[in-house]
């Protein structure tokens, strides 16, 4: 029998795609999506993915265990139309599902729930906030009817839209209840669920300011380094390269990824920092098995000290230039580029070397905002292919379920932005193999 699951990707949706597809398919776990959308991904297994899998992603929110579905043309006559025969349908949709059954179990006497909408149907958007009303004063009203008292979570009058964030589904204690209703609307289909799990910012934030040694300005936050490191097919026991390791931030999730890890710095402070917070990590996380190795040395000639074939996969962030106080002019941010562009261009040359046969590539190149409002990137098509690589395009057809539409602006999506808006140098991520 099939599993579904639904999963609310972070901001960065296709990179969150792109990471859930790379770690199920680098553990060979068979899936395909249903509905995919900035809002909420819906997908199938054929065999169980646990809750905590949450842990090992960098870029899912919320998972959520599906209970029931209906047309969305039922929420939209509802809604849109004010049907109140569709809301009659709605709500029993929603008293006849094993959300109801299991609030009714809880010990509690009076039970504390939230409900969160999401709605990848534009013309449902604006309605989001009255859909969360109704679908909360509908489980207390089923409650009430069998002598449960309940109060379910409001929310304050700016928040755009009816969502409790992953914080709030913690603090107030909502998963292990199974205490939050997720309701996702999708173009066609609607879908009932209840969170199983939410991403714990808490323990990703200890990693990124509790570490003994870090730098404000050239760190990478944790998030991204596991998604990089997912992207990098890197399973327990593999052995990851970082070349350019700074304070060892991407070192540190592929250890908690359960990988053996090697690190480089041309800088002698970063190599002493990134051993001290490797240290920390072993520590606080409890690994006294963690393997890892911090060279001092330049990724233009790292094959000498590393040795050729040796590692599984390489992830890394090398220089991305000048802090910018102001948004540069394209001609500048040009000459940034070029001058970067020979560290590059040595450092993928030793990658291959140091790489084993298929091992991928997960490399961040500058991503340049300009005056002229037309980002300046690094060219590296050309040296990438003549070294030897291939570029992976992330989403393939046969992730998606055969009745789904794969547009193909996602399956020809070659590598990520991911730049915040303060800031004026971003990252593109791109995704290589050998
Ligand atoms: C953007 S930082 C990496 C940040 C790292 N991901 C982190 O979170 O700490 C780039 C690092 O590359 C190092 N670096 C620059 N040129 C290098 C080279 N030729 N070989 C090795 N490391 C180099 C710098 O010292 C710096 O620590």
């Amino acid at each position: 029998m099939q599993l579904q699951l639904l999963f609310i990707p972070g901001k960065n949706w296709r990179l969150s795609l792109a990471e859930l597809a790379s770690f199920l398919e680098a553990r060979r776990k068979k899936f395909s999506a249903h509905l995919i959308s900035r809002d909420f991904f819906v997908c199938s297994f054929d065999e169980k993915i646990n809750a905590s899998t949450i842990d090992d992603l960098g870029g899912i929110i919320k998972i959520g265990n599906p209970v029931a579905n209906l047309p969305t043309e039922t929420v939209q006559s509802a809604f849109l139309q004010k049907n109140r025969e569709a809301q009659a349908q709605i709500a029993q949709n929603i008293a006849s599902c094993s959300i109801i059954a299991k609030m009714l179990e809880a010990k509690p006497d009076k039970i504390f729930f939230g409900v969160s909408v999401y709605c990848a149907e534009k013309s449902l958007r604006p309605l989001s906030k009255i859909i969360q009303r109704f679908i909360g004063s509908t489980i207390k009203r089923e409650l009430a009817a069998h002598n449960k008292k309940s109060k379910f979570m409001g929310f304050a009058k700016d928040r755009k839209q009816p969502q409790l964030s992953h914080v709030e589904v913690l603090k107030k204690n909502l998963v292990e209840p199974q205490a939050e209703v997720l309701f996702c609307i999708g173009e066609e289909q609607t879908w009932i669920a209840t969170t199983i799990a939410v991403h714990n910012p808490f323990e990703f934030q200890k990693r990124d300011i509790g570490k003994p040694n870090q730098r404000k300005i050239f760190a990478m936050p944790p998030r991204l380094s596991r998604i990089m490191i997912n992207l990098a097919f890197c399973t327990p026991g593999k052995l990851l390269l970082d070349p350019f390791c700074g304070v060892g931030t991407v070192l540190q999730e592929a250890l908690l990824a359960k990988a053996k890890v090697v690190g480089m710095d041309i800088n002698p402070w970063c190599v002493k920092a990134a051993e001290e917070n490797l240290e920390w990590l072993k520590r606080e996380y409890n690994l006294p098995e963690a393997d890892f190795r911090i060279l001092h040395g330049d990724a233009r000639s790292m094959a000498q000290k590393i040795g050729w074939e040796q590692a599984d996969c390489i992830v890394t962030e090398p220089d991305l230039g000048p802090a910018l106080r102001h948004i540069p002019t394209e001609p500048y941010a040009l000459k940034i580029i070029r001058k970067l562009q020979p560290l590059y261009f040595g450092f993928i040359e030793e990658a291959y070397k140091v790489l084993k046969k298929s091992g991928r590539l997960v490399l961040v190149t500058p991503y340049i905002k300009t005056r002229s409002e037309r980002a300046v990137t690094m060219e590296i098509e050309e040296k990438i292919l003549e070294t030897g690589f291939q570029r992976v395009y992330p989403f393939k057809k046969e992730h998606f379920a055969e009745d789904v539409k794969v547009p193909d602006a996602l399956t020809a999506i070659a590598s990520f932005v991911d730049i915040e808006e303060r800031h004026k140098i971003g990252r593109e991520i791109h995704i290589f193999q050998k």
